[in-house]
């Protein structure tokens, strides 16, 4: 089986830097496109991040297209204190050899299935900002694509932004609700905080293993993700930190980690109480279900295509066959 073909919306942070590293660099993923949008970062800093993390991959071919500055109604709330000022660690990189594209985000994630209709797969691991405004120019946008995975929410409702929001889902709830009114389950999978909590966390074992391993992708993974590291043994009191949008991306590219998931009804809380939070219906009653959620993942195998890839060794879809 070739390589994934796939286009990835992100708001690059620091976890988002290691997502795109398993993308580019794992042999797994055939990314045609990166679309940016401020969340974790503001735009520009984000847009700089993904180009500098394609360059780590060896895949300064790959183009980056800036999108939406601001979620659609509400200010920009980032989450620098999380990942760090640059949304890097901090750790003064440099500034990449790739300047970004003129041609928008939004432009990207209409046009792209156009020229490869059913075939792109799309990861988005930001807010759903970009999503949500090419969907109010194609209502029919997700089925026009092969999947759509989305690293949003928390559908055991605990948070990390707050009590019970997940940052992508808080940072732009209207954004959500625009995307899940147009998801289906057969097309839309959401792959929640919950997951990356409880099957892939980066123990200090993890994080000294990673480092040990001194290739470039794997000093660049552990430098940058310090700031985070930091984040979760002071608010969400993890046993390491989590890497959402790394497992998300694992997920698009190897299904099979998959080992729990459901279809339900999702809808999304706007109020200032509960802004972010899932309303998951499971009744009878129940709307049809719109989502395919993600409960649980193989860690050992999400474990073992992170470290395989910054070590600097590719895969091929037949491999991941092979682990089925
Ligand atoms: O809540 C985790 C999500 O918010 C991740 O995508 C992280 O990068 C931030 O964007
Ligand atoms: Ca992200």
């Amino acid at each position: 089986m070739s390589a994934l073909p796939l286009i990835i919306d992100t708001d690059t942070g620091s976890d988002d830097a290691v997502a795109l590293l398993l993308a580019a660099a794992g042999g797994l993923g055939d990314i045609r496109a990166v679309t940016t949008v401020a969340g974790n970062v503001p735009l520009a800093t984000g847009t700089r991040n993904a180009l500098f993390s394609l360059q780590v991959a060896g895949r300064v071919d790959i183009p980056v297209h800036p999108g939406c500055e601001r979620p659609m109604t509400r200010p920009l709330s980032t989450a620098q204190q999380v990942h760090g000022q640059d949304g890097m660690g901090d750790i003064g990189l440099p500034d990449p050899l790739r300047p970004a594209e003129e041609r928008h985000a939004v432009e990207v994630l209409l046009s792209s299935p156009r020229g490869h209709p059913g075939e792109l797969t799309l990861v988005t691991l930001g807010p759903l900002t970009n999503l949500a405004a090419a969907l109010v120019r194609d209502r029919d946008l997700l089925t026009r694509y092969r999947h759509v995975y989305c690293m949003a929410g928390a559908a055991d409702l605990s948070g990390n932004i707050t009590a019970t929001a997940e940052f992508n889902a808080w940072a732009d709830p209207e954004a959500a609700r625009v995307v899940l009114e147009s998801a289906t389950p057969d097309k839309v999978t959401w792959i929640g905080w919950d997951v990356s909590r409880r099957d892939a966390v980066m123990t200090p074992a993890d994080q000294s293993r990673l480092e040990r391993l001194g290739t470039p992708m794997a000093t660049f993974a552990h430098r940058v993700n310090r700031t985070l590291a930091d984040w979760a043994r002071d608010v969400t009191g993890l046993a390491g930190y989590d890497l959402p949008d790394p497992v998300a991306m694992a997920v698009a590219l190897r299904p099979e980690l998959i080992t729990e998931q459901e279809r339900a009804h999702v809808d999304i809380a706007l109020g200032d109480e509960t802004r972010g939070q899932l309303i998951i219906d499971r009744r009878r009653s129940a709307p049809p279900p719109n989502l395919t959620l993600v409960r649980r993942v193989n860690e050992a195998g999400f474990k073992d295509l992170l470290f395989t890839t910054c070590a600097g060794i590719r895969q091929s879809r037949h491999d991941v066959r092979e682990h089925q």
